[in-house]
């Protein structure tokens, strides 16, 4: 392929917000777009998006961009990363969403993978997939549609039915019914095996999910598809994809094994490369592919927390315990340590590496001279202690981190950055540019376009300059000690 322009342009299709960034060849970036999701809960535990939503938004920030840097002919490729694990059903013929795309932080199919590990399944589970049996992964909620909506059995008895994460969605959109998934996501399902090339169909048939519903894996690099010229101006390769996990793993330049990355989104996931070994936990941590190049893959091991961003929202959104979410770091620094109280943040259930889907939040040790800033700093300081959780898990696992290198929203607060490098003892990194995860797309992107030979050779283009965090002092072990009893409770 001739690349026309020299921007590649990245969608980013995560939980909270979906956006669009342009990206120069050097990594810079030359033009964003962002618009936020409606977040639905119809029940306690259930979360929801529009899927038709989604694709609105993000199909009109791509035009966005195009439109502040002068139009398509600008554009080269196309990477897409995404919230991973959510379910999309949509009709093949129709190409409209048949419900409300499932999302990753659902808890309604809890029960169902409560009956599997009773029944025994998890092992056999994990040794496939590197996943485990929770209502995290897509396997069970396509079972849900599959079981508890009329529109979704109709069409899967006509033959019309479409299963498939967000990449898998908006890859079919944008080229008119191109049904793909690349192996990154396709890992996060439970029923991709890690060393399998394709779908299982034992586990498809465990999980009651019908294969034919499910897209072709494939590369996370590569030719996947054109743009229909009518949406974006002009034909765009689509030549990269990725899971946002993944992505940001790959955006942060952890490609030899070892090397570990921590973002800090609406969750917190924590990946650290393996290399070409298949990843094999014994301490609850997940195996999963980390890309997968000419067929190829190179696997990662990974620590999934499922709130972190997301409980300073709620303290603003749900508590308005705060009026932005930057004002946590000033409030944090303001009170020199959180006046006993401790927060965990079990709000969807507790992922790794205790993977408890019915715990819930609890906040302990409050006193009549708690206030809000004693409150944030509780908040702030729960990330290191779950980060701290899965270190211990990571070590035990004999991938013990020498660096972190940490991203995401979240990452921008200072003291929280500092604080993660004093509990873990180890250099924190941060990049200048924190939007890894889009930087991971477009690298991959610009390798399936053939901008850059590999990987590599895009990472060493891409990425830019890094501040360090050293660790001071050990932080006092009854922070530890309180943490512990408070998650014991939760
Ligand atoms: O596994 C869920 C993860 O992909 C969500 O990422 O960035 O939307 O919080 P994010």
């Amino acid at each position: 392929m001739t690349a026309t322009g020299d921007l590649i342009l990245v969608l980013d299709a995560g939980t909270t917000s979906t956006r669009a960034i342009l990206f120069a060849p050097d990594g810079t970036m030359r033009a964003v777009a962002q618009a936020e999701l409606t977040q639905h809960y119809p029940q306690a535990g259930w979360v929801e998006h529009d899927a038709g939503e989604i694709w609105a938004k993000t199909l009109a920030a791509a035009r966005d961009v195009i439109g502040q840097v002068g139009g398509a002919d600008r554009v080269a490729a196309i990477g897409i990363t995404n919230q991973r694990e959510t379910v999309v059903a949509w009709d093949k013929v129709t190409g409209e969403p048949l419900h409300h795309a499932l999302v990753w932080q659902d808890r309604r199919t809890a029960d169902a993978c409560a009956a599997l590990k009773n029944a025994g399944q998890e092992p056999v589970v994990q040794a496939a997939t590197g996943l485990l049996l929770d209502p995290y992964f897509s396997a069970t909620k396509m079972r849900w549609l599959v079981d508890n909506v009329p529109a979704v059995q109709a069409a899967a008895a006509a033959g019309r039915l479409a299963l498939g994460t967000v990449e898998s969605w908006l890859v079919w959109k944008l080229t008119g019914g191109a049904h793909v998934t690349d192996a990154s996501n396709a890992s996060r399902t439970l029923l991709l095996p890690l060393d399998g090339a394709s779908w299982d169909d034992g586990l498809c048939d465990l999980f009651g999910v019908p294969r034919g519903a499910l897209g072709e894996v494939v590369d996370n690099a590569g030719q996947f598809g054109l743009t229909d010229p009518a949406l974006l101006g002009r034909a765009i390769p689509i030549t990269g994809l990725a899971g946002d996990q993944q992505s940001a793993t790959i955006g942060q330049g952890c490609l030899a094994p070892g090397q570990t990355k921590a973002t800090f989104g609406t969750g917190a996931f924590v990946l650290a490369n393996m290399g070409d070994a298949l990843p094999r936990s014994g301490h609850r941590l997940l195996g999963t592919v980390l890309y997968q190049l000419g067929g190829k893959r190179d696997y990662a091991l990974e620590g999934s927390v499922f709130v972190a961003g997301s409980l300073i929202k709620w303290l603003r959104d749900g508590l308005g315990v705060i009026a932005s979410a930057g004002e946590s770091e000033a409030l944090a620094r303001s009170v020199p340590d959180s006046g006993g109280v401790v927060i965990v943040p079990a709000l969807s259930g507790l992922g790794a590496p205790h993977w408890r889907p019915e715990a819930r939040g609890v906040i302990t040790g409050m006193s009549f001279s708690t206030t809000r800033a004693h409150l944030v700093r509780a908040a702030l300081e729960a990330m290191a202690m779950q980060t701290q959780d899965l270190a211990s898990a990571f070590a035990a696992d004999g991938a013990e981190w020498t660096t972190l290198r940490i991203d995401g929203g979240m990452s921008a607060n200072d003291w929280m950055a500092q604080d993660l490098a004093d509990v873990l003892q180890v250099p924190v990194e941060r990049p200048d540019f924190v939007e890894t995860t889009a930087l991971g797309a477009a690298m991959l992107a610009g390798v399936g376009a053939g901008l850059y030979p590999s990987l590599s050779a895009a990472s060493g283009a891409m990425r830019g300059a890094v501040r360090t965090f050293a660790p001071g002092l050990q932080v006092d072990p009854e922070r530890r000690a309180g943490w512990e009893r408070a998650l014991a409770a939760s």
